[in-house]
């Protein structure tokens, strides 16, 4: 291994960065401020001057990770550190370690369950959830292969928006810290394009093209406002409120279904409706690539015999007919034993807009709870964020995250006095014959129902 002589010139904010030992650092702001930089300098000088050390850099998706850092690494490393693909890490002489990772989807996390870095940098903080911070904090702590002691510590780069802006805001700008967190534990140091001379003097077309953005995007890229973002499109989600455990469904509950249906995710929800113009969500059922009459097949095996399911809510792009074969996804949804399909209304305004009225609590109680075995639905609500460009809609992206909610957003639109008078006296006889051949339990059609 040869001899690493590379001649640093940080910035007055990548100098604060590399100096920064505190618990949680966050070096944050515009894009093109130097952060990844100074994350992957930094962490190579901690590698060289801890013998033993380890460190895990991640980013979200190994696309990123390879462009942004194995590929830089393995330049400025060649001679220094043995890198190894299959592991994806640098091994140095001394001991130390610098694994690179990725958690693409929720779960790639728990991957990281039971090892232990000193150090844990997380690139783009803003693109991880909550839930992958947690997990990622309790692998921060003593390897037990460095001779010195280390106080662990995490990194963290950071732009505005994207689904952990909520977290990354709250723990490092708004600086409102809850039980168990010590605020002296975390340190943000502002970053702005206009710091890395690097880049405004090489490329300042890259500048122009971040003044040219529509202007949220502009103002947190280029000057790194945190407020530019709306963040959650359902602030008024709250796990303590909207949570049940098993929730008791009573006997004469009125119980339906919603469904998003599409190949790359099929989401479907059970629900009572009390009457009271309360919902409750007490089942969920998530898989994708499904082709429709599995996806029947599925939600149907789900529903055990004495479920009384008055109608399954769709979206109503499933009752277009498809060219080649002439028959619509309802018919095939249909003749694999899904029945009682209605097309939701799927005005997307009004429905998140009935979405947030069962969520918003009068009293400390709300119109919607959901039972705790509904992971997915509880994930994603959360997650949701606005529309950049159309005001009050929620944004289709990160795209994995949108079929649960919508699904919600069918449910709880089926219940509104519009879409329930779209439904007609026949429809409503068929209601009863299908699934529900007793009448005589006291129900008397939908539209009087609540
Ligand atoms: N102190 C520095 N010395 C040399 N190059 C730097 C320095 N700071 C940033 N750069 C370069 O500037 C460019 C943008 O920096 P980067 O770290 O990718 O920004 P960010 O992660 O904030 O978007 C990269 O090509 C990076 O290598
Ligand atoms: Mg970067």
């Amino acid at each position: 291994m040869g001899q690493l002589t590379i001649t640093l010139r940080p910035n007055k904010k990548q100098e604060a960065f590399f100096n920064s030992q505190h618990r949680y650092t966050a070096y944050g702001g515009a894009r093109g401020g130097g952060k990844s930089w100074a994350m992957r300098t930094k962490f190579v000088l901690l590698a060289l001057k801890h013998p033993g050390i380890q460190i895990l850099l991640l980013r979200r998706t190994l696309g990123e990770l390879r462009d942004n850092h194995i590929v830089p690494l393995l330049k400025m490393l060649a001679d220094t550190a043995v890198y190894s693909e299959t592991k994806k890490e640098f091994l140095f002489p001394n001991g130390s370690r610098i694994k690179l990772g990725y958690c693409d989807g929720e779960q790639d996390v728990l991957q990281y369950q039971g090892q232990a870095y000193e150090i844990i940098g997380m690139e783009e903080a803003t693109h991880f959830t909550y839930f992958q911070f947690q997990c990622l904090t309790e692998c921060n702590r003593y390897s037990g292969n460095m001779k010195e002691p280390f106080r662990p510590r995490m990194y963290f780069t950071c732009n505005p928006g994207g689904v952990g802006h909520d977290w990354v805001k709250r723990l490092f700008i708004d600086k409102l810290y809850r039980d168990g967190e010590n605020p002296e534990d975390y340190r943000f140091i502002q970053s702005l394009v206009f710091d890395n001379k690097y880049l405004t003097e090489n490329d300042p077309d890259y500048v122009n093209a971040l003044s040219a953005l529509p202007d949220a995007r502009k103002r947190a890229m280029l000057y790194g406002d945190w407020d530019a973002f709306e963040g959650a499109f359902f602030p008024e989600f709250d796990p303590r409120i909207h949570v049940v455990k098993d929730p008791v469904i009573p006997k004469n509950a009125f119980l339906f279904r919603a469904l998003d249906y599409g190949l790359d995710m099929t989401s479907c929800l059970w629900c009572a409706a009390d009457g009271k113009g309360n919902v409750t969500v007490y089942r969920e059922f998530n898989a994708p690539n499904l082709i429709l009459s599995q996806a029947a097949a599925e939600i149907c095996a789900r529903t055990p015999a004495g479920e009384k399911i008055r109608y399954t809510v769709a979206s109503p792009d499933l009752w277009n007919r498809r060219q080649e074969s002439g028959k619509s996804g309802f018919d095939i949804l249909n003749s694999s034993g899904l029945k009682g399909l209605i097309k939701a209304n799927n005005a997307r305004i009004p429905g998140w807009r009935a979405v947030r009225e069962y969520l918003n609590p009068k009293d400390g109680k709300s119109r919607l709870a959901i039972s705790h075995s509904c992971a997915e639905l509880i994930r994603c609500l959360p997650l949701l964020r606005f529309d950049e460009k159309v005001r009050e809609d929620a944004s289709s992206q990160p795209h994995d995250i949108t079929h649960a909610p919508e699904a919600l957003r069918y449910a709880l639109m089926s219940r509104e006095p519009t879409a329930k008078s779209k439904i007609t006296p026949k429809f409503r006889r068929s209601l009863y014959s299908f699934e529900s051949p007793q009448t005589e339990d006291g129900y008397n059609g939908i539209i009087q129902y609540d």
